[in-house]
């Protein structure tokens, strides 16, 4: 008997063949003659009728409870009442893994599942989210190695802030206070005076206070940087990214977004060039509803909401004002007021990524530190890549989670990562 996969008999590959599928059992009703499994495995469910005539396979599908482990044999048969379209009539269960009664039930509450976490992700949806989460990273690489970048593993355990204090983890490392990383990008500014065109995929933690559907402590940070390039060269490579990864994920996921109720035509329209506005432009159209706000104020997660309603598509916030911008990021030497800063942002969840060019200059860039509290002297090897050869460069950092988060329509970034971590979340 052939061992499949559920997704082979849903693909119509297996109709009137005799077949063994392994998984667990996902759903199950008895009857008096008739007991209905739906089995799952990694690729799909399938509905699985036992007959009470066949007396061996029935007195093992009794003893079956919801996920349970097993492996069935029997007959494939195209049937329009079973969801998928197909039936298997069993022939033979055979239970590997008798489970207790499941604590996940149709009746719990979020909280609940979310502390379940590690028997949720067996969920359907969890399952689908995670296939295109994968797919996602692979399309990214996809892109990025194709303009001929080259991946690097930056640290995760560091010892100065990339991103301002207020969100900086701090950690004691044996006897002295180190950090955990909020963004890679000064390794990958190291990195690009070796290998030029660099980028990670790598965690970055944030001691993010904020509860909001766009937020995690820890999160997968899509990050690119290279030399010799402009505000201009950095946007078109932004927008190619984008347009790449969701043109193939409108190709390859469909199944998995139909599944999910999620709307995958949103995707293949996503085509460059991105509109862009300029920050200032930004605050005029916000002005509108919102007197209260002025130029130099930082945008809130509900300006952004605002804003991007208004396009309904990716597009680039660019020109912020220097004050709100971290110390590395370079600004017009005729308006020092304005730093070369560009966010993408999408509809419902705003900001995805920030990026922009850096301070190339080692003096100015030691006047931005001090403007900001920051010692240089704790920079030193970040002053050494100004001291040594020093290019014009630009970079970028996407939020994986939030990227997905957009494009799945899920009502929360928790459900974009296996094991979400928040403020009160580290369990499992
Ligand atoms: O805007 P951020 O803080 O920029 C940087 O870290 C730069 N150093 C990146 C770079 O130029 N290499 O973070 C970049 C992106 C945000 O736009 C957002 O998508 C994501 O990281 N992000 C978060 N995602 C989930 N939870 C959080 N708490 C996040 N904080 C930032
Ligand atoms: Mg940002």
């Amino acid at each position: 008997m052939a061992l499949v996969k559920i997704r082979e008999i849903l693909d119509g590959n297996c109709n009137d063949k005799s077949v063994s599928v392994r998984g667990w059992v996902y759903r199950k009703r008895e009857g008096k003659e008739l007991i209905f499994l739906v089995i799952r495995d990694s690729t799909g469910v399938i509905q699985c009728t036992v007959k009470k005539a066949s007396e061996a396979a029935w007195a093992e599908a009794q003893k079956l409870t919801i996920e349970s482990s097993l492996v069935l044999d029997g007959l494939v048969k195209p049937d329009k009442r079973a969801p998928g379209g197909f039936e298997i009539a069993a022939e033979a269960v055979s239970i590997i893994g008798l489970a207790d009664v499941f604590p996940i039930a149709k009746d719990k509450s979020e909280e609940f599942i979310r502390d379940m976490r590690h028997l949720w992700l067996r969920s359907r949806k969890m399952n689908l989210v995670m296939k295109v989460r994968g797919n996602v990273m692979e399309y990214t690489r996809e892109y990025f190695k194709k303009q001929g970048y080259t991946e690097v593993s930056p640290p995760m355990f560091i010892s100065a802030a990339v991103e301002g204090g207020s969100t900086l983890f701090g950690l004691k490392y044996f006897d002295q206070d180190l950090y955990l990383t909020q963004s890679s990008q000064l390794y990958l500014e190291i990195l690009i005076y070796s290998l030029e065109q660099v980028f990670c995929i790598a965690p970055s933690f944030r001691a993010e206070k904020s509860r909001t559907i766009r937020h995690l402590t820890e999160y997968w940070h899509i990050e690119g940087e290279w030399p010799f390039a402009t505000m201009d060269d950095l946007m078109k490579f932004e927008e190619g990214l984008m347009e790449h990864v969701c043109k193939r994920v409108a190709e390859n996921c469909q199944k998995e977004f139909a599944e999910l109720g999620a709307d995958i035509n949103k995707l293949a329209a996503v085509k460059a060039p991105f509109p862009r506005i300029t920050y200032a432009e930004a605050i005029d159209r916000l002005k509108v509803k919102n007197p209260a706000l002025n130029w130099g104020d930082d945008l809130g997660y509900e300006d952004e909401k605002v804003l991007a309603e208004d396009f309904g598509k990716p597009f680039f916030v660019y020109d912020y004002p220097t004050a709100i911008k971290a110390f590395y990021c370079k600004t017009y030497s005729d308006r020092p007021e304005v730093a070369l800063s560009v966010d993408m942002m999408v509809p419902r969840i705003g900001e995805i990524s920030t990026g922009g060019q850096r301070e190339e200059d080692k003096e100015m860039l030691i006047k931005r530190m001090q403007a900001q509290g920051l010692k240089p002297e704790d920079y030193e090897w970040y002053l050494d890549l100004r001291r040594y050869g020093t290019v014009p460069h630009v970079g970028f950092g996407m939020g994986l989670e939030r990227l997905l988060t957009w494009m799945l329509d899920l009502e929360n970034i928790m459900d974009a990562i296996p094991f979400p971590r928040t403020t009160r979340r580290f369990y499992p």
